[in-house]
């Protein structure tokens, strides 16, 4: 498939925009700093933290698994089963609990996952979310693909 080519310049902080690749959903998400001072806060509580086993792009960061910290950018598809996942930025919801920090929830058998696809301990979702190769054209400008 061709790269697909994406202006995030409008998605607000703590917000997600969905676009598509390859027929597949791909969450890009604006991360805020406290978003991102959880990804640390939590790193004991998800199955690879750093991605050693899951897909992504060597240039990403491990740690906050982008380009830019700011940006997520993830492919939309449950690694246990394929669902799509839900967006759930808020923090401790009623019906994720109070420990919740935000992240995605699948709502086809309950997987959990962070603010950087990784899904957390003892989920049926065995790895994270993928991040699909991507770059920047310009500061408002991805191209997936
Ligand atoms: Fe997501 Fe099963 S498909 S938990």
């Amino acid at each position: 498939g061709a790269p697909v080519k994406v202006n995030v310049g409008k998605i607000e902080a703590g917000q997600q925009m969905v676009a598509e690749w390859r027929g597949q959903p791909v969450f890009i998400v604006r991360r805020t700093e406290e978003i991102l001072g959880n990804l640390e806060k939590i790193a004991g509580q998800v199955a690879d933290p750093e991605s050693k086993s899951s897909v992504q792009p060597t240039y990403v960061d491990p740690k906050t698994r982008s380009i830019k910290p700011e940006l997520l950018v993830l492919v939309g598809l449950c690694t246990h089963l394929g669902c799509a996942p839900s967006f759930r930025p808020e923090v401790a919801p009623a019906d994720l609990g109070p420990d919740w920090v935000g992240g995605y929830f699948c709502p086809c058998h309950g997987s959990r996952y962070d603010l950087a696809g990784r899904v957390y301990k003892a989920q049926p979702a065995p790895l994270n979310l993928p991040v699909p190769p991507y770059s920047y054209e310009s500061d408002d400008v991805i191209v997936i693909g």
